[in-house]
């Protein structure tokens, strides 16, 4: 029956019902599977998760039991997962994680929602009340067909959203007036952690960084963590000075304006840094840039910030997208992705990520950075942003921004408050003791009022104003003076128009225009935006459209029901820097996920703070070596990695300062432990650690992860499980069984988040008692151990507001669901390389021939019989509406393929059967019925444009873009054909077309 249509395997599937259906339904209790099961009381509620999360039902998954030889998901559990790490079924049920309705869920969200106070903050420190345009909103932020995207490796069918991280590059090198800029990373603080450590290596690796005492503190404190593992020497002070007489700086960070609202010249600082060969780093704010003197035009080497103010909710914390830009001297040291033009294969202008992309992967521990996920979605909003209000608008914004400050200074002026900081832009400090006794006075009025200042000090007062203020609040925010003041309430008619004069020095203010190109110039009605979006949207293959079975990403459903209230104003408003007690709703979801975690991995304590697996696996390296330190063996830095791991373990250890040192795989893909232990016992006076990923990369439960850590732990090193691959282990096994003393989570993975075009995404940390004391800490609220490491994020639970989607799915699913979505994400995996093993070879199966959640194939054969590549077959499947699976990773000829338990029978068989129908072209080609160098495959995909046009194949158009019937009905159409990478890294090009460019292509 496998090889049969998916539709007439169905009719058949249905005829025999009547015998199949009782058989099923007697095992469907037995299997536990969370497939549909008849209501226990007529009160029981019907909109139960587990039956929209998990794709197959109970008869589809009875059937693919069936192909595999099993009369029970037990039984083949039994054979998937090794006996010694399973855990009991009792350890996950739905007594340890209740599980909640949808409706249920919607309840109890609302509820914790009204827990958190909606004050509205004007507390700044780089984060403000944005204004989201509600076409972006709607048709960006709320849109799965822009959330669900996978990060665009697949340049052919992700045109839409490479235009708009082009938008974003270029909105940011024009409001910086730097040379080029990249296409976001994680937030402000772990960008300015980026921009130290190239000039640290840039300088050949002179010792010193300056610090600028304007820099806010969660910046210094993200600074401190990542200076450690460099071996940087941090000096905070006034940056005028850093260059006094000092040979041994590498370069200096500032702040533009600072955290005080000043805004200072550092054109002097800027020349005395390149004198001593040194950087000048700028974290900057892209609206103040609208009005100020860009730091391209003052001397900058490398300008950074948070694009948030640019339409991205505060979300207490994030996700927001970074910026980070540099001159072109520096553009082949850049961290994180960077989207360039390059040409497709008839010539047509393409885009495609460019240079370093997958710079740890080939780079590995001699990367600089450990950038992967960065925040694409959030990058693609804030470009959104300057697309719709173009650059008059972000000028009316700024200017309003800007004289509403100016008429605060004097309002308040008037109560006795002194603004200390002569010049601003948004932001005053107010020296408060000319009017009341002491700064809580202010504080007690503004909380009466609804409002967060910032908190300075007894004599010091913060406000920072932001584009949401209208004159309501505007009110609010002065009365708050006028009160504490003992004055007289202000009202409307009191309010004089703005000041004329400006407070941002006439030689930094902006001479220069910017946003000239035309994207920025025509979108700005919202019929002309919703349209734009929408064409944008159209050239993207996402979730929306078909599966994305990418291996080690984990691309499944991410729920309506759990996106739902990430945009509710109660959880989207909230100031990272809250105080405590308006923030309980948070503070619950927090907790309740932190627990949760700790139980799905078997571990005792976590932290939620890292902002994407990468950034896991450094907070949780970094806690490994204080926790070495702690026992006076801070001299322990040796890591052994596995040469299958992902590229971003050796570059986090390099990061954690830690020496990698290579570890064999098997020929069956496992750790050869003969290896691991020789370089263990080698090591063993400096072994530090070992990272290991599980199942293994090579998509196999490995019988030795026990056995692994035993060794490691008797040599004296701690192990660190790479926690990517969850997803095979959630209620079967756990990383603290396997034996590991921490992990990382993906959370845009195992646990829902969407990919969103490339980020954001949670790398929580969870780890045994004896780290918990390291856990990291944050300079504005007490969290983590009595013996933290510095911060690793701008935010004290990172990107907050995102929790909510991860805790909505196990919240939703409980602990049985959660056990299930396991089961039944190995049953996809194992039916489908059943269903693939007699056409491709499945590389690594264990010694009962199963694949743990995801297989991988080698297509190295198709190479030697007739130059057939991986690439090819990947680019082939575009032309079946499929994303690829991942490609040439963790083995150049291979590909690795995830279904995760969302996908549905229908929808596996439609891959499957375009695999084997590729695979048959191919045999045309080994055979010589096609030439090698002209065929369905190295041709692939297939536009419009290229049927449209002559044909000179030597197969039919039919064939090239309508292989299979059911294509006629459901086609997604790749609009460029295949890019070239080589000829776009050669001519970098990373901004949007000119006007001159632009007019160019419509010249006759
Ligand atoms: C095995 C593994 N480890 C680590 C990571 C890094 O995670 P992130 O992209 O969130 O930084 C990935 C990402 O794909 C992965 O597959």
């Amino acid at each position: 029956m496998a090889s049969l249509s998916p539709a007439l395997r169905n009719r058949l599937v249905a005829a025999q019902s009547g015998t199949f259906a009782c058989a099923v339904h007697s095992l469907s209790r037995r299997r536990g599977l969370a497939t549909v099961r008849a209501p226990a009381t007529i009160f029981s509620a019907l909109d139960t998760f587990p039956d929209r999360h998990i794709g197959p039902n109970s008869r589809e998954a009875a059937y693919m039991l069936s192909e595999l030889g099993y009369g029970s998901i037990d039984a083949f559990i039994h054979d998937t997962v090794p006996q010694q790490v399973k855990i009991a079924a009792s350890e996950m049920t739905d007594d340890v994680i209740r599980p909640l309705s949808e409706l249920e869920f919607n309840r109890r969200a609302k509820a914790l929602g009204r827990d958190n106070k909606q004050f509205k903050s004007y507390i700044g420190m780089g984060y403000h009340n944005a204004v989201v345009p509600p076409v972006i909103l709607r048709n960006v932020m709320e849109n799965p067909a822009w959330y669900t995207q996978y990060t665009p490796y697949q340049a052919e069918i992700a045109q839409g959203r490479l235009e708009s991280l082009v938008n974003f590059q270029t909105m940011v090198m024009s409001m910086t007036a730097m040379d080029i800029a990249n296409a976001s990373l994680l937030d402000e603080a772990t960008a300015a952690a980026e921009g130290m450590v190239m000039a640290h290596i840039t300088s050949g690796r002179k010792k010193v960084f300056f610090i600028d005492d304007g820099v806010s503190p969660q910046t210094v404190a993200v600074l401190r963590t990542r200076a450690k593992g460099f071996g940087i020497e941090l000096r905070v002070g006034d940056a005028t000075s850093a260059f006094d007489n000092e040979a041994e700086t590498c370069g200096v960070l500032v702040q533009y304006p600072d955290v005080d609202g000043r805004i200072k010249d550092f054109t002097d600082l800027a020349s005395s840094a390149h004198r001593s060969d040194a950087l000048v780093v700028v974290a900057t704010d892209l609206l103040a840039l609208a009005m100020l003197k860009p730091p391209g035009e003052w001397g900058a080497d490398i300008v950074l910030g948070n694009s948030a103010r640019f339409g991205v909710p505060s979300g207490y914390g994030g996700p927001h997208a970074a910026f980070f830009a540099c001159t072109e001297k520096l553009k082949r040291k850049m961290p994180g992705r960077l989207i360039g033009r390059s040409r497709d294969a008839s010539g047509r202008p393409a885009y495609r990520l460019a240079l370093q992309t997958r710079e740890q992967h080939i780079r590995r521990e001699k990367a600089t950075s450990n950038i992967c996920t960065s925040q694409a979605l959030l990058a693609n909003m804030a470009a959104m942003y300057a697309v719709y209000h173009g650059p008059e608008g972000i000028k009316r914004i700024a200017n309003k921004v800007h004289g509403l400050t100016q008429l605060l200074k004097v309002i308040v002026g008037g109560y006795g408050f002194k603004t200390v900081n002569g010049t601003f832009f948004d932001t005053l400090t107010l020296d408060v003791t000319g009017a009341v006794k002491a700064a809580e006075a202010v504080h007690e009025a503004a909380a009466k009022a609804g409002v967060n200042f910032r908190h300075i000090d007894n004599e010091h007062v913060g406000v920072t104003i932001d584009e949401s203020v209208g004159p309501i609040d505007f009110l609010r925010i002065a009365n708050v003076f006028s009160s504490a003041a003992g004055s007289s309430i202000l009202t409307r008619e009191d309010l004089l128009p703005s000041p004329s004069a400006s407070s941002i020095p006439l030689s930094l203010s902006r001479a220069s225009a910017f946003l000239p190109h035309p994207v920025f110039n025509k979108h700005h009605s919202e019929t002309e935006m919703l349209r734009y979006i929408h064409h944008l949207e159209s050239k993207d293959l996402s979730l929306a459209h078909s599966m994305t079975p990418l291996g080690s990403c984990t691309m499944k459903l991410n729920s309506t029901s759990s996106m739902i209230p990430l945009t509710w104003p109660e959880f989207s408003n909230v100031h990272p820097f809250a105080p405590i007690d308006q923030v309980k709703g948070y503070l619950q979801v927090i907790k309740d996920l932190e627990g949760d975690l700790c139980k799905i991995t078997g571990y005792y304590a976590c932290s939620l703070q890292p902002n994407s697996g990468a950034a896991g696996e450094y907070a949780g390296l970094s806690v490994i070596r204080a926790y070495h330190e702690s026992r006076g063996q801070g001299y322990r830095d040796v890591c052994l990695i596995p040469v299958s791991a992902h590229g971003t373990n050796p570059a986090s250890a390099m990061m954690a300062g830690m020496k990698v040192v290579p570890v064999k795989n098997m020929q069956d893909g496992s750790v050869d432990l003969e290896d691991l232990a020789a370089k263990a016992e080698k090591h063993r006076n400096s072994l530090a650690a070992f990272m290991i990923t599980y199942p293994s990369t090579f998509g196999v439960f490995e019988e030795g992860v026990r056995d692994a850590c035993h060794i490691i732990h008797k040599n004296g090193g701690q192990v660190y499980l790479d926690g990517a691959n969850l997803n095979a282990q959630v209620g079967l096994t756990s990383p603290a069984v396997c034996g590991g003393d921490v992990c990382h989570l993906n959370l845009h993975k195992t646990f829902a988040i969407p990919h969103g075009g490339g980020g954001p995404g949670v790398g929580p940390i969870c780890v045994a008692e004896h780290l918990a004391p390291f856990l990291p800490s944050h300079p504005l609220l007490k969290v983590g151990g009595e013996k933290a490491i510095d911060a690793v994020a701008a935010a004290p639970f990172g990107s907050a507001s995102i929790l909510l989607i991860s805790w909505a799915y196990v919240k939703m699913l409980g602990g049985q669901g959660l056990t299930d979505s396991s089961k039944m994400a190995l049953l996809n995996a194992n039916y489908m390389a059943k269903r693939l093993s007699g056409y491709y070879s499945v590389r690594f199966k264990n010694k009962n021939g199963r694949v743990a959640h995801e297989l991988l194939i080698d297509f190295v054969e198709f190479d030697k019989a007739a130059g057939l590549k991986v690439v090819d077959f990947a680019k082939r499947l575009q032309d079946f509406g499929f994303h690829p699976p991942t490609v040439s990773w963790p083995i150049p000829t291979c590909m690795l393929i995830e279904p995760t338990e969302s996908e549905s029978l229908d929808e596996i068989d439609r891959f499957c059967e375009a695999m084997i129908k590729i695979r048959q072209e191919a045999e045309d080609v080994i055979t010589g019925k096609q030439p090698k160098n002209n065929n369905m495959l190295k041709n692939a995909p297939h536009t419009v444009s290229d049927i449209v046009g002559e044909w000179d194949r030597p197969y039919s158009r039919e064939d090239a873009v309508y292989p299979l019937s059911w294509l006629r009905e459901k086609k997604f159409w790749p609009t460029v054909s295949r890019v070239d990478d080589a000829y776009g890294d050669l001519n970098l090009v990373c901004d949007c077309p000119s006007v001159a460019e632009t007019a160019h292509n419509f010249e006759p």
